[in-house]
C-alpha cells in the first residue's frame, strides 16, 4: 500500500479502534479542512490550491465528481452542493464505471476525484482518461504529494490528519466540506447571494462544534444498536441528499458488521425492495427537516404498515411519523444537515460491529488502499 503514515506514529490511544478514534477526531479534522479558507469579507471561500481563474470557474457548465468507495458517496453529496448552490448541473459517478465506458469529455465540463488515499487505481485512471482526452480535474485528496493529487495538479487537500481504519469516517465528513467550500465559491461567482454567502460561512464555520455535541451523546446511539439484534438485512432509505447519506450508512454498515445493509431511494421502496420488508428487516431513515419531509413521513408508514421496524435520523421537533426509534440532531443549515445526520449512523455501525464482535478496523477482504485494478 502506498499508504504514507506508519500505524505506529500514530496512536489510538485511549480507543479501543482508529475507527472509534477517527470519529471522535472530526471537530479537530474539520478545523484543518476550514483553516484559512472562510472569506467572510466578501462571504465566499479562499480556494488557494485552485489554479483555474475566476473567468475559467465562471465558464464551467457542468461538473462531474469521481471516487470509489465512500469517495464516490462522498461526491454525490458533494455533487447536491454544488448544484443547490452554483445551479452548475453535476452528478457523481464510481470512478470504475467512468474510466471504462469511453466518457464524452467536454471542454466545458469540470472533473473532480475524490480519494482520501489519492492513490486508489481506479480513480487515478478515471483522471487520466480525462487528462488524456483533453479535460480538466481537480483533486479532493486527504494524502498530500499523493499520486492523484500531483496528477490533478490542483485542487483542495483535506489535511484530515492520518485514517488508518480501513472505513472512511473523518475524511467522508471533510471531503464533502471541502466540497461544500468549493460549491460556495462556485455559487458566489455566480448567484448565490451575500446573505447566503454569509448564513453558508457562519454555518461551517459552526460545523465542527455542532459535531462535537454529536459524539457527546455515543451512549444513546449505541443503545439504538440493540435494534439490529436478531436482523441480517437492513434497509437505509431517503431521499435527495438524504439518499446519499443512506448509501453511506448502509455501506459503513456492511463493511464493518457484515450485515446486509441496502440503501434505497424511499420513493423507490414501492417499487421492489418493500417486498423483503418483515418485522425482522429494520429500516433506517435518513429524515432532515426539507421539503420532502411529508413524502418521508408517507414511506415510514409503508414500511410500518407491512411491519417493519423503523429508526428515524432527524431533528427535533414535530413529525408524527411512526417510527419506532430516533436519534435527534439539532439542525444547523439546510444544506448542511445530511451531513450531521451521517455522524450518528458512523456510530451505530461502529457500535453494532462491536456487539457482534467484529474486527473493526480490518474487516475480512478489505483493504484501506486499492492500488491495483
Ligand atoms: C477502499 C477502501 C474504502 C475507500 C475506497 C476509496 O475500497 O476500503 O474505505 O472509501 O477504497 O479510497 P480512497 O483512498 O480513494 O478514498
Amino acid at each position: 500500500s502506498a499508504m504514507i503514515w506508519k500505524d505506529e506514529s500514530y496512536d489510538k490511544g485511549a480507543f479501543d479502534h482508529y475507527m472509534r478514534k477517527e470519529i471522535a477526531d472530526q471537530p479537530e479534522a474539520l478545523r484543518r479542512t476550514l483553516s484559512g479558507r472562510l472569506e467572510p469579507r466578501f462571504q465566499t471561500t479562499h480556494l488557494g490550491g485552485i489554479t483555474l481563474t475566476a473567468r475559467e470557474l465562471l465558464d464551467v457548465r457542468r461538473i462531474r465528481i469521481l471516487g470509489c468507495g465512500a469517495a464516490y458517496i462522498a461526491g454525490a453529496l458533494g455533487a447536491h452542493l454544488i448544484e443547490q448552490l452554483a445551479r452548475i448541473p453535476c452528478q457523481a459517478e464510481a470512478a470504475s464505471e467512468f474510466r471504462y465506458r469511453n466518457p464524452v469529455i467536454e471542454m466545458d465540463t469540470l472533473y473532480i476525484a475524490v480519494s482520501q488515499s489519492g492513490e486508489t487505481f481506479d480513480t487515478l485512471a478515471a483522471v487520466q482518461e480525462v487528462k488524456r482526452k483533453g479535460g480538466r480535474v481537480m483533486g479532493i485528496v486527504n494524502v498530500v504529494g499523493s499520486t492523484i493529487a500531483r496528477e490533478c495538479g490542483q485542487g483542495i487537500y483535506l489535511h484530515a490528519g492520518p485514517e488508518i481504519a480501513v472505513v472512511s469516517t473523518k475524511t467522508f465528513t471533510c471531503s464533502v466540506v471541502a466540497m461544500a467550500l468549493l460549491a460556495v465559491h462556485l455559487g458566489r461567482l455566480r448567484d448565490l447571494s451575500n446573505a447566503n454567502g454569509a448564513r453558508l460561512l457562519r454555518a461551517l464555520d459552526a460545523l465542527p462544534d455542532r459535531v462535537a455535541a454529536i459524539l457527546e451523546r455515543e451512549d444513546e446511539i449505541a443503545r439504538l444498536a440493540e435494534f439490529f439484534q436478531g436482523a441480517e438485512h437492513a434497509f437505509y432509505v431517503g431521499r435527495s441528499a438524504g439518499y446519499a447519506i443512506a448509501m453511506e450508512g448502509a455501506l459503513k454498515l456492511k463493511e464493518i458488521s457484515y450485515l446486509h445493509a441496502e440503501a434505497y431511494p424511499a420513493s423507490e421502496l414501492k417499487h421492489g425492495p418493500l417486498a423483503l420488508v418483515t418485522p425482522e428487516t429494520p429500516t433506517v431513515i435518513v429524515l432532515p427537516r426539507d421539503d420532502l419531509l411529508a413524502k418521508n413521513v408517507s414511506t415510514i408508514e409503508e414500511v410500518k404498515a407491512r411491519g417493519g421496524p423503523v429508526i428515524a435520523i432527524t431533528h427535533p421537533g414535530e413529525t408524527h411519523a411512526p417510527f419506532d426509534r430516533s436519534f435527534e440532531v439539532p439542525a444547523l443549515e439546510p444544506e448542511l444537515d445530511p451531513l450531521l445526520l451521517n455522524i450518528p449512523l458512523q456510530l451505530l455501525a461502529y457500535h453494532v460491529a462491536r456487539q457482534r464482535g467484529c474486527d473493526i478496523d480490518k474487516p475480512r477482504n478489505l483493504a484501506k488502499s486499492v492500488t491495483v485494478e
